[in-house]
């Protein structure tokens, strides 16, 4: 009977919880999150709220509660350090230590990593901290895409054509964002289409899990604004319809590549989430970026369909021994659907972007599941907050009949709330694999 700590409050630690209770092992789950999310409060033995830089709070409550190990849900307790003081009381951890999640925290970091080990995956690329030589690089690339250094929550990257139209313009918005980060990223902007590819990684065994197809922009049609993730879906066969399978494999190979070169770098086995942002191309797949954790919304892809046990999982990833454990997820569909406020992502002077911190009713989701992420539980009733409110997930045996177990579950959330209607949708599919054949045609 394991004690466990999990920290986080979003619908993929609502996920993370969920796989954790359902374990034969029969944990007891200890919750350390900054803001009450009734799911996992509901799955949890005891909860405590802070937040994630005070280390000390985290650690106090581990100790108190004889945790044995902890699985660290966001990149920002990650960031702060929570692995590294966790460890420091002899509590191992689902999740890299500070260092190890620059894999995350530094887009420079890992680019340079790709780099001296001679990694595949890069795009052209260079870092700035002045702007000295930025605009004779901006020259020499076709269209380019702009990444602060430093967390920015999956909203901080500037892509051209979709955020700013001209070079000139991509000057003017380094010079913006070398105010507040140490440096600023160009690269090369790809032209594919993208996939999530989470790996389990004990520090030398890098396992795959089945491939998720995550959706950035706030509206319908890929349109408006890039959000933290409005929804994603996966397939039976555990692959995407528009990837070749060598995507997969250069996908799997630059990951096992990555996790060596972070050991030889660091000197430490990184032990949890190697989440790679990867997109196919004319030539192949190319890395986006990492995250040190897993997705969300493509956790609550995933979690749910592993049929070996979650703490079994934790265990030989925290032991070094993921090779001999056989990981196997149910041959199923599913799609996620974020239910949102409906001014989630929306500029503030939108008419709709006071619809946040309105009360909801979350009635009766049948075959769906549902995941609570940012919701506020007040004494009268569930209220939004700025951020996504519910990740409702539905799993059968084709996309179609998830997709319409999600959609039914939408429909249980009442209130100033939105969701996209098109995620899981053949229409939506068969756009990327056109995509994908007019770059590299049979
Ligand atoms: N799905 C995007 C993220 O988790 O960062």
């Amino acid at each position: 009977m394991p004690n466990i700590l999990l920290v986080g409050n979003g619908a993929r630690e609502h996920a993370l919880a969920e796989a954790i209770v359902r374990s034969a092992r029969q944990p007891r789950l200890f919750s350390f999150m900054k803001a009450n999310n009734p799911g996992i409060a509901a799955l949890s033995e005891k909860i405590r709220q802070g937040g994630y830089a005070d280390l000390a709070a985290i650690t106090g409550f581990a100790r108190e509660q004889q945790i044995d190990f902890a699985v660290i849900g966001p990149e920002d307790p990650l960031n702060h350090g929570v692995v590294d003081a966790l460890a420091q009381i002899g509590i191992p951890s689902v999740g890299p230590n500070q260092s190890l999640a620059r894999l995350e925290t530094s887009k420079a970091f890992t680019r340079r990593l790709l780099s001296k080990y001679d990694i595949p995956g890069n795009p052209q690329y260079r870092v700035f901290s002045t702007l000295a030589g930025v605009k004779e690089f901006l020259d020499t690339l076709e269209a380019v895409v702009l990444k602060p250094d430093g967390l920015t929550g999956g909203k901080g990257v500037l892509v051209q054509g979709d955020h700013f139209a001209s070079k000139d313009e991509a000057l003017a918005l380094c010079a913006q964002i070398l105010k507040d980060s140490a440096s600023v990223i160009v690269e090369e902007k790809f032209d594919g289409e993208e996939f999530s590819l989470q790996c389990l990684c004990d520090g030398k065994t890098v396992v795959g899990t089945p491939l998720v197809q995550d959706h950035k922009r706030r509206f319908d049609g890929d349109q408006g604004p890039n959000t933290g993730g409005m929804g994603s879906y996966s397939l039976p066969d555990h692959s995407l319809p528009f990837l070749r399978p060598a995507d997969i494999e250069e996908g799997l190979d630059i990951t096992r590549r990555v996790a060596a070169a972070l050991l030889a770098e660091t000197g430490s086995p990184y032990k949890g989430v190697m989440y790679g942002g990867f997109i196919a191309t004319k030539n192949g797949a190319r890395l986006l970026e990492y995250n040190a954790r897993f997705g969300d919304p493509e956790a609550m892809n995933i979690l749910p369909l592993l049929k070996t046990d979650f703490v079994d999982v934790c265990r030989h990833i925290i032991d070094g021994t993921l090779d001999r454990l056989q990981i196997e997820f149910a041959s199923q569909a599913t799609v996620c659907k974020y239910v949102v406020p409906k001014g989630y992502g929306l500029p503030a002077d939108h008419p709709d972007a006071s619809a946040a911190k309105a009360r909801i009713e979350v009635g009766e989701v049948g075959d769906a599941r549902l995941y609570y992420s940012s919701v506020d539980k007040r004494d009268d009733g569930l209220y939004l907050s700025a951020s996504r409110a519910v990740g409702i997930v539905g799993i059968a045996d084709t996309l179609a009949a998830a997709r319409r177990i999600a959609e039914a579950g939408v429909r249980a959330v009442q209130g100033p709330v939105a969701y996209r209607a098109d995620i899981g949708t053949d229409a939506l599919i068969q756009k990327r694999i056109d995509h994908m054949k007019s770059i590299r045609p049979e």
